[in-house]
């Protein structure tokens, strides 16, 4: 069974970074200092099987109630079960009870389904390209505990 939650040790901690690494970098090719900067300030999420950590995400304030969701990854045997959604659901709830109302994301322009699907829409930023990577922008208001 997957679980799901904040990583509680630093065992589980670099273990998201190495898995960070193995997708972002050695899939994709995505520069090292580019893929690590941000995770000393962020909230990293893993969901675990057993004690494995097969997957991962990452919440990062950006102040006035703003905060980042990055760094998406799911081991390749663990994908298409829906994990990257929960790991979502429960960024969507950290970040609510941090007190953040918006959400803001730069994923791959390929993956802009599936995250409409969760809630996001397509800013107006431009798209991006890092390396071959198109990349655009997308966000996601959430309700405040008024709304
Ligand atoms: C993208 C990723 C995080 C999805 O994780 P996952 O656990 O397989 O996702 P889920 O099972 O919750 O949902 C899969 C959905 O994403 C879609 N999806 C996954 N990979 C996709 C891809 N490469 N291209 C298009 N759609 C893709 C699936 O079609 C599926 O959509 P559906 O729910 O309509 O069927 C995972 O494939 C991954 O780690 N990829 C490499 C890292 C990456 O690119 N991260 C995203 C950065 S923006």
């Amino acid at each position: 069974m997957i679980s799901i939650g904040e990583a509680q040790t630093r065992t589980e901690i670099d273990a998201a970074i190495a898995l960070q690494l193995r997708v972002f970098c050695d899939e994709q090719g995505i520069a090292k200092d580019e893929c690590l900067e941000g995770n000393d300030t962020a909230l990293i999420l893993v969901a675990r099987d057993g004690n494995d950590v097969v997957a991962t995400a990452r919440l990062r304030d950006l102040g006035s109630q703003v905060a980042e969701v990055a760094r998406i990854a799911v081991l390749p045997a663990y994908r298409g079960r829906g994990i990257a959604a929960r790991l979502l659901a429960a960024l969507d709830a950290a970040a609510e009870t941090h007190g953040v109302r918006r959400l803001v994301m730069h994923p791959h322009a390929h993956l802009e389904g599936f995250y409409a699907s969760l809630g996001y829409s397509v800013t107006d930023d431009a798209a991006y390209r890092i390396g071959d990577h198109l990349i655009i922008t997308m966000d996601k208001y959430l309700a405040g505990p008024n709304t």
